[in-house]
């Protein structure tokens, strides 16, 4: 029998570790994609500043397929001009290394020039849960951001899946419907969110909470558990979602909206039956807004 010249990476413990490429250019990224001849390939995208949720979907990527490239770019499109895209904290030397060490086949980073060259003058603008009245009605700006540059990427990379975070519910439900809109081929894959002991989401901008604020974040998903198994116990959502802003505000927080929506649609519901629900909450405590989401 002749020698197997041509082993699966990845899939095998015996396979030699392939070294972590990283492209730049769109040419780099061409060749790169062209040479990988009929394998699978996972899309992670993410704006760097890597935590334990982002490497979860990198490790759920290099489950599903043979090759895994992870993008980091923060997309200015995205942000509004009062936001922090100037301050989003920029971690390069850690990300690459824990890319690396999860055997990340290829790290797409381009600058902003070549995402966005002299003379771009084309954004996707989303419609139906990029429309659902949450965090599109505090950042009116972020899905149309968001779906250009993720239609990018798409189209750039052509994977087979591309994973994002239901940490980021509503991006992830824009998402998938941008695709299926656009007759995009990649499936869209959604992993739970990753969570500190305590329950708060991990979030690359919980590096900005000082420590009370911190100690104070963790009641955004105690009393989203608790709101949960209110209405799970057919208890009023109106009343039950005023007692939950209630108590946040308690801690600290700010609230944008606190909302049961329906699971697949973002569409309000009166009562659970209307479900399958999901929780979403947004607030901020002191200049830091955080996000967070469960299933009823
Ligand atoms: P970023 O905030 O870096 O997040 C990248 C991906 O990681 C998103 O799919 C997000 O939902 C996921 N993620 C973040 N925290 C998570 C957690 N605690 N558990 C599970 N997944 C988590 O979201 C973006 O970047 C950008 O909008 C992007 C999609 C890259 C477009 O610019």
């Amino acid at each position: 029998m002749p020698p197997r010249s041509d082993p699966v990476p990845g899939k095998s413990s015996k396979a030699p570790i392939a070294k972590t490429q990283i492209l730049r250019t769109l040419p780099a990224l061409r060749r790169w994609r062209a040479g990988l001849r009929g394998r699978s390939v996972a899309l992670v995208p993410t704006m760097g500043a890597l935590h334990d949720g982002h490497l979860t979907l990198v490790r759920y990527a290099r489950r599903k397929c043979d090759r895994v490239v992870v993008s980091i770019f923060v997309n200015p499109t995205q942000f509004a001009p009062h936001e922090d895209f100037g301050s989003y904290p920029r971690t390069w030397d850690a990300d690459l290394a824990a890319l690396k060490a999860l055997n990340v086949d290829a790290v797409w980073a381009p600058n902003v020039a070549t995402m966005y060259p002299e003379g771009f003058a084309t954004k996707i603008a989303p419609g139906g849960p990029a429309l659902a009245g949450l965090e599109d009605k505090f950042r009116p700006h972020f899905f149309g951001g968001v779906c250009t540059v993720v239609a990018k990427l798409l189209l750039q990379v052509q994977p087979d899946i591309a994973t994002f975070g239901e940490k980021d519910y509503q991006q992830l439900k824009v998402v998938t419907a941008m695709a299926r809109d656009l007759d995009i081929a990649t499936r869209i894959a959604g992993v739970p969110t990753v969570r500190e002991k305590d329950g708060l989401a991990m979030s690359s901008r919980n590096a900005y909470l000082s420590p009370e604020e911190r100690a104070a974040a963790s009641t955004l998903h105690r009393m989203l558990k608790a709101c949960a198994i209110r209405l799970k116990k057919a208890e009023p959502v109106a009343q039950t979602l005023i007692e939950g802003e209630a108590e946040i505000e308690q801690a600290g927080f700010a609230v944008d909206y606190l909302e049961a929506r329906h699971a697949e649609t973002l569409a309000r519901i009166a009562s659970i039956k209307d479900g399958p629900v999901r929780l979403l909450v947004a607030a901020k405590i002191g200049r830091t807004r955080l996000i967070d989401n469960i299933a009823v």
